[in-house]
């Protein structure tokens, strides 16, 4: 897979992949992150990507042009998924992070100040949003998307790990987990991990991550239950 980053702020970004399973996985060369500071495709001689908004309003706006042609510089941008990173984005899910994972191609804009000219729309295929909250960029945000995306292409983690006990695979939450020692502070693994019994292990878990679902996310439960 190859990441494009569209962004004004690349020390956001490429120390940050250079320090993470990403980093390692761009090194195995199981994917490519290639980062551009749109800024370079100002068509000023200040380099100024914003401008006042139309209309009037506090605050900046990113302009459309050096955007599109930071975008049209990019190989291949036809056919890749051109995503914008924005509040008003569609929510951002661990399914989705399962369809991005399947694609060669991404590229990612990062939005900044009081937002962009409405006509970049137009140039990305979809809007997505990390949550009901605002960051100060989306640089964050394409992180978030950069890390959950790239942990799912095959190769990047370990053999051993297991996708199918992530949090959210089928709609549930993880089950606990305990490592040594048997007991700390007086609290105790539960009996039945060290039981041996595979069936009555995998029976517990199954029960614990439906009752954690449960109690922390009634929302994810209830749309567990009706499928
Ligand atoms: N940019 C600013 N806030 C954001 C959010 N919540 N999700 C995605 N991009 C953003």
């Amino acid at each position: 897979m190859r990441i494009d980053v569209l962004t004004l702020f690349p020390n956001m970004i490429l120390p940050v992949i250079k320090e993470s399973i990403i980093g390692r996985a761009m090194y195995e060369k199981k994917i490519t992150i290639n980062v551009i500071d749109f800024r370079d495709y100002s068509t000023n001689k200040h380099q100024k990507v914003d401008d006042y908004p139309y209309g009037g309003g506090a605050g900046m706006v990113l302009q459309v042009e050096p955007i599109v042609k930071a975008l049209r510089s990019i190989e291949g941008y036809q056919d890749a998924l051109k995503l914008i990173m924005t509040p008003q984005g569609e929510p951002y899910l661990q399914t989705t992070a399962e369809k991005f994972a399947r694609c060669d191609h991404m590229i990612i804009l990062c939005g900044h100040y009081e937002g962009f000219d409405e006509r970049v729309r137009a140039y990305f295929d979809l809007e997505v949003s990390i949550g009901d909250f605002v960051l100060t960029g989306g640089e964050y945000a394409a992180l978030v998307v950069m890390d959950s995306v790239v942990r799912l292409i095959p190769g990047v983690l370990n053999k051993e790990a297991s996708f199918q006990e992530d949090s959210f695979s089928e709609g549930l939450l993880e089950y606990p987990q305990y490592t040594r020692p048997r007991v700390f502070e007086g609290k105790e693994v539960p009996e039945v991990l060290l039981s041996g019994h595979h069936e009555a292990i995998r029976a517990w878990r199954d029960s614990q991550r439906l009752e954690r679902t449960k109690k922390r996310r009634e929302d994810l439960y209830k749309k567990y239950r009706k499928r």
